[in-house]
């Protein structure tokens, strides 16, 4: 079975004042649903990314997936935990998108959401998305 790694709060809070400051940069001008997320590796690296939204609406990027490509630019792969912040009342976790997009390389990854309010949650992404698709789909294909 696959858990959250475990996440002492000490070692969340770079994270989470990443994913905060990202979240305050965001481009939320539609939605006005500010988000921030960050990345943290084994070597202490961390990669931030926040929402950039669009007039033309579905070319908006979520915080999850701008930091996912942030990490990778920066050379990160390897990902143990994503920190979320929001200012919503309740926790919330990333989209299906996001899910798939993070499940590509972090398959164990732990996902730790806070709100500004006080809220926070804790899941596994293999909770959030069960059946994902993975690169040994397209292996089992050649
Ligand atoms: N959004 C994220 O950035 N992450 C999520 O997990 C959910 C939604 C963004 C997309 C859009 O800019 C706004 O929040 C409202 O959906």
């Amino acid at each position: 079975m696959t858990r959250p790694a475990p996440a002492g709060a000490s070692s969340l809070e770079p994270l989470r004042a990443a994913a905060t400051s990202a979240m305050q940069q965001a481009y939320a001008p539609y939605s006005d649903f500010r988000v921030g997320a960050a990345l943290g590796g084994r070597d202490g690296r961390i990669f931030a990314g926040c929402n950039v939204e669009n007039s033309a609406y579905p070319a908006g990027i979520c915080a999850e997936r701008s930091a996912l490509a942030a990490a990778i630019a920066g050379g990160l792969r390897e990902f143990e935990t994503l920190v979320i912040v929001t200012e919503a009342e309740e926790a919330t976790p990333p989209c299906g998108m996001c899910r798939q997009a993070l499940v590509e390389f972090a398959p164990r990854l732990a996902v730790v959401s806070y709100t500004t309010h006080g809220a926070e949650a804790q899941w596994s992404l293999a909770t959030l998305l069960p059946h994902p698709f993975t690169p040994a789909a397209l292996a089992h294909h050649q």
